[in-house]
């Protein structure tokens, strides 16, 4: 810790410049992302990660997958008042649908992911979020690729 003595600088005065001008490190903590940020991200890289497993494409499933685990550490740094909560959802919900895409097996992702969809709808009825339902859109809306990879090819014909 920084310590104000003998003119040093206190944390709260330390500053990162850039060409556009001064943050302090509480202006920066401040517009770390929260939970309406962090939560579309989750929700879309959810839907992603279904149209990749279901196109046969399981490693872009497991990014996607492990993307939504990237925003939860985030989530857990910003909103540590989630931290626990989105552990249990890791371990109950993120983590069968992960075993599913390990085991490039479509049924066992389904029932996971239905699960999955269950368990978010437990979480924001339980913060208060009742008005908020995820919910599977009908076509995949990605600009990825979602076959297996080695189908791949750059001519105009790939969907
Ligand atoms: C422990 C697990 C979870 C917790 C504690 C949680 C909590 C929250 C909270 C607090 C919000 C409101 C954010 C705000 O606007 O301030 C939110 C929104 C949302 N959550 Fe979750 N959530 C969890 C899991 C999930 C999962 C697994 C999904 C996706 C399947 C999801 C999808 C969404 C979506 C789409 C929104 C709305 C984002 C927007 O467009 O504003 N959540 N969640």
């Amino acid at each position: 810790m920084i310590r104000a003595h003998d003119g040093a600088l206190t944390v709260s005065e330390i500053k990162g410049k850039t060409h556009h001008g001064e943050m302090t490190i509480d202006q920066i903590a401040e517009i770390q992302p929260g939970m309406a940020t962090l939560m579309k991200e989750t929700g879309d890289r959810f839907t992603q990660a279904y149209y990749a497993a279901k196109g046969g494409n399981w490693k872009l499933a497991a990014h996607h997958l492990n993307q939504i685990r990237a925003a939860f550490r985030a989530a857990k740094t910003t909103r540590p008042k989630y931290a626990e909560d989105l552990s249990a959802y890791d371990k109950d919900y993120l983590l069968p649908i992960f075993e599913a895409v390990h085991n490039q097996n479509w049924s066992e992702f389904e029932i996971a992911f239905r699960r999955g969809e269950e368990g978010s709808d437990v979480y924001h009825d339980k913060r208060g979020y009742s008005h908020i339902k995820y919910v599977l859109p009908k076509e995949p809306p990605s600009n990825l690729y979602l076959g297996p990879p080695e189908n791949f090819k750059r001519d105009g014909t790939a969907r």
